[in-house]
C-alpha cells in the first residue's frame, strides 16, 4: 500500500480501481473556485483530474505509479480533456516543486506511513501559488478500516493532524472531519473524510 510495486500491481489488469467520477469534498470545496492551473497529487486514475478539467482547470495529475498514470492518461483522451492535462511521475514524500506552482493543489487518500501526511502537507505548500489553495482529503481513522494492519491504520488522520505542516503564510479556511457514506464490496460504510483548505496569502 506504501509502495510503488503494490500500486503498479493494483493498477496492471484491465479492470477499474476506482469510480471514475470525482471525489465529494473536491466538488464541495473547489466548486465555485476560479478556475486556473491545478496539481492532483496521487491522482491515480485520473477521476478528479478530469473533473477539474472538466470544470475549466488546466490540470497536472501526479502519481508515483507509472501504470496509475497511463491510465490517467487513457481516461483523460476518452473523456476528451487530453488537451489541458498532464501527467508527473512523482513520490509525495520526496516531491519538490522545482518552481512551478498552481492555483490549487489537492490530494485525495495518499496515506504515506508513520505520520509522513505533514511532511507532504509542508512539500505541497511549496506548489501552491499565492493566492491558490491547498486541499489535502484523508481517511480518520474509524472502526470501519478493521481489514487494514495497525501500520495502515496509523497513516491515517484527522484534518488538524496536518496543521504543523502548514507555514503561517497559509490561512486555514476549514479543518474538519466530513461524514460520508462508503460503499465497499457492495456494502455501506459511514466514513469521515479529513479536510483541510488552505489559502496562501497573497
Ligand atoms: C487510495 S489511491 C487514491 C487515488 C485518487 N486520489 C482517488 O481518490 O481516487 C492512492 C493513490 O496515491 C498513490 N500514491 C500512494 N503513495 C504515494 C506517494 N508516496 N507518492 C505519490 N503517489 C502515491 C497511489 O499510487 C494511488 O494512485
Amino acid at each position: 500500500m506504501f509502495e510503488p510495486p503494490s500500486w503498479e500491481e493494483r493498477y496492471s489488469g484491465d479492470e477499474k480501481v476506482w469510480s471514475g467520477g470525482p471525489n465529494p469534498q473536491l466538488v464541495a470545496e473547489v466548486t465555485g473556485l476560479t478556475p486556473g492551473t491545478a496539481l492532483d497529487v496521487g491522482c491515480g486514475e485520473g477521476g478528479d483530474v478530469i473533473w477539474l478539467a472538466r470544470q475549466g482547470w488546466r490540470v497536472t495529475g501526479a502519481d508515483f505509479s507509472a501504470n496509475g498514470l497511463a491510465r490517467a492518461a487513457r481516461h483523460a483522451a476518452e473523456a476528451g480533456v487530453a488537451d489541458v492535462t498532464d501527467w508527473w511521475q512523482v513520490d509525495a514524500r520526496t516531491f519538490t516543486s522545482d518552481g512551478r506552482t498552481y492555483d490549487l493543489v489537492t490530494t485525495h487518500f495518499l496515506h504515506p506511513p508513520d505520520g509522513a501526511m505533514v511532511q507532504v502537507t509542508r512539500r505541497l505548500t511549496d506548489a501552491v501559488a499565492p493566492g491558490g489553495h491547498l486541499l489535502v482529503v484523508g481517511h480518520a481513522p474509524s472502526a470501519v478500516f478493521t481489514q487494514l494492519n495497525a501500520t495502515q491504520r496509523r497513516a491515517m488522520f484527522l484534518a488538524e493532524d496536518l496543521l504543523p505542516g502548514l507555514p503561517d503564510r497559509f490561512q486555514v479556511l476549514v479543518a474538519d472531519q466530513r461524514p460520508r457514506t462508503m460503499t465497499r464490496d457492495g456494502i455501506s460504510h459511514d466514513v469521515h473524510d479529513s479536510t483541510l483548505l488552505a489559502r496562501r496569502r497573497t
